[in-house]
C-alpha cells in the first residue's frame, strides 16, 4: 500500500508529501459524469457498485494518495427523520427543518448498519476495488454543520437561525447537539469497523462563529466525536478557520484541514506542533491552472518544508469548472518537489 497519506497524518516522515482532494469524485470529472448518468447524487451514493466505482475512478484519474468514500454528509440524517433533496448548484434543501423543542424531540436514532446498509457495502466494495493501492477515508458532517442544514433548511450565508437557537435557546441547542453527536459517533465508528483507514469530520460552516462561541457551544461535542474514535487518523476540516485555529486544535483531531485564508506554516505553530496539517491551495487556483497555480503550490510547499505531517489538498472541495489535468499537475508537482528534497 502507498502509505504516504497515513504517514503524514501520523506525523511520520513520508516518502513524498501525499495529495488528495475533497470532492475528488465530482462533476468536473468526465468519468464521474458517465457513472452518474441521469441519477441524483443520493441515488448514486446508495448504489454500492456505482458509488465504489466513482470513488476508485477518481483515484485512478488523478493519481492521488488516498480515496474517499463516495457519499454525502446529509445521508445519515435520513435515518433520524430529516427529509431533504440535494438540489444541483444549490445544495441540500430540507423540507422539515428542525426549529422547535418538539422538532428536536421528534428526531429518531440512527442504526447505521441497518439504515445505511448501502454505505457499509459501498465501503467494502471500494476497499476490494482499491485492492490495497491507497487508503480509504471515511467521513461525516460534524454536529454543528449538520445542525446548520437542519435548522436553516438549506444553505445560508450567515446561519442566522442556527445562531439564534444557539444563543437564545441553549437547552434546545444542547439537546440537538447531543443527538447529533451520538449519530455522528455511531456512523463513523461503523465506518471504521468496516475498514476505512482514516476519518474526516467536515465542519464546513463552523467558521462563522467567534472563537468563544465555538469553544462553548461546539467544541465539547466535536471532542466527544473524536474521543470515540481510535486506531485511525482523525482529520478535522473547517472552512474559514483562520481565527479559530487555537480552539480548533483542541478538538483532539490528529490533522487540521485548513483553507487558503490562513498561512499554512502558522497552523503548525498555532496548534502547538501537535497536529499534522492538511491544505491549503485555493480551489480557484486549480481552476486557473498554469503559472499562477504552480506558484501557489511552490509557496505552500516552501512554507511546509521541514515540517512533519503535511497532507497537500485544496482548502475546500474541487470546483466544477476545474480541468482534471490541473489536478493531475498538482499531484505530479507535489510528488516531484517533495521527493527530491529528501
Ligand atoms: O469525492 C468526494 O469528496 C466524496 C464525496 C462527497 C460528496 N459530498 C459528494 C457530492 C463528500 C465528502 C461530500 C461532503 C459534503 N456534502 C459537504 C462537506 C464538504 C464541503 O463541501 O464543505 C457538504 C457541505 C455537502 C452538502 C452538499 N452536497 C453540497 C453543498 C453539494 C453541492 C450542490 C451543488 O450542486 O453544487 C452537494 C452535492 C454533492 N455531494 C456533489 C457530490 C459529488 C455534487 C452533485 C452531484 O454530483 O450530483
Amino acid at each position: 500500500m502507498n502509505t504516504t497519506f497515513l504517514d503524514a497524518c501520523n506525523r511520520k516522515e513520508a516518502e513524498h508529501t501525499p495529495v488528495w482532494f475533497m470532492r475528488q469524485a465530482g462533476r468536473y470529472l468526465p468519468s464521474y459524469l458517465r457513472i452518474k448518468g441521469e441519477m441524483a447524487i443520493t441515488e448514486l451514493a446508495k448504489d454500492p457498485a456505482l458509488a465504489s466505482d466513482a470513488a476508485v475512478d477518481a483515484v485512478k484519474a488523478l493519481g492521488v494518495d488516498a480515496a474517499i468514500v463516495f457519499s454525502d454528509i446529509m445521508l445519515p440524517l435520513e435515518g433520524i427523520g430529516v427529509r431533504f433533496k440535494i438540489q444541483e448548484n444549490v445544495g441540500p434543501i430540507v423540507s422539515n427543518p428542525t426549529r422547535t423543542p418538539g422538532d428536536v424531540e421528534a428526531l429518531g436514532t440512527l442504526r447505521p448498519e441497518d439504515d445505511m446498509a448501502y454505505l457499509y457495502q459501498g465501503i467494502e466494495s471500494t476497499l476490494r476495488k482499491l485492492d490495497g493501492a491507497v487508503p480509504l477515508i471515511g467521513f461525516s458532517g460534524a454536529p454543528f454543520t449538520l445542525a446548520a442544514y437542519m435548522i436553516e433548511g438549506g444553505p445560508s450565508r450567515n446561519l442566522e437561525k442556527t445562531k439564534s437557537m444557539m444563543f437564545s435557546e441553549p437547552e434546545v441547542w444542547r439537546s440537538l447537539m447531543i443527538k447529533l453527536t451520538k449519530t455522528v459517533k455511531d456512523y463513523l465508528n461503523a465506518q471504521v469497523k468496516h475498514g476505512v483507514q482514516a476519518v474526516q469530520l467536515f465542519d464546513s460552516w463552523v467558521g462563522c462563529l467567534a472563537p468563544e462561541d465555538y469553544e462553548q457551544s461546539v467544541l465539547p461535542y466535536t471532542r466527544e466525536v473524536f474521543a470515540s474514535i481510535s486506531g485511525v487518523p482523525r482529520i478535522h476540516f473547517c472552512a474559514d478557520s483562520a481565527p479559530l485555529i487555537e480552539v480548533f486544535h483542541q478538538s483532539g483531531a490528529d490533522v487540521l484541514s485548513v483553507d487558503w485564508r490562513v498561512p499554512i506554516a502558522s497552523v503548525w505553530t498555532r496548534s502547538a506542533g501537535k497536529t499534522a496539517v492538511q491544505g491549503n491551495l485555493d480551489p480557484a487556483a486549480a481552476v486557473a491552472g498554469g503559472q499562477v497555480m504552480e506558484r501557489k503550490i511552490s509557496s505552500i510547499l516552501e512554507s511546509s518544508r521541514g515540517r512533519t505531517g503535511h497532507v497537500f489538498s485544496l482548502g475546500h472541495g474541487v470546483a466544477r469548472a476545474t480541468p482534471p489535468e490541473n489536478l493531475r499537475r498538482v499531484v505530479e508537482m507535489v510528488h516531484d518537489q517533495t521527493r527530491r528534497r529528501r
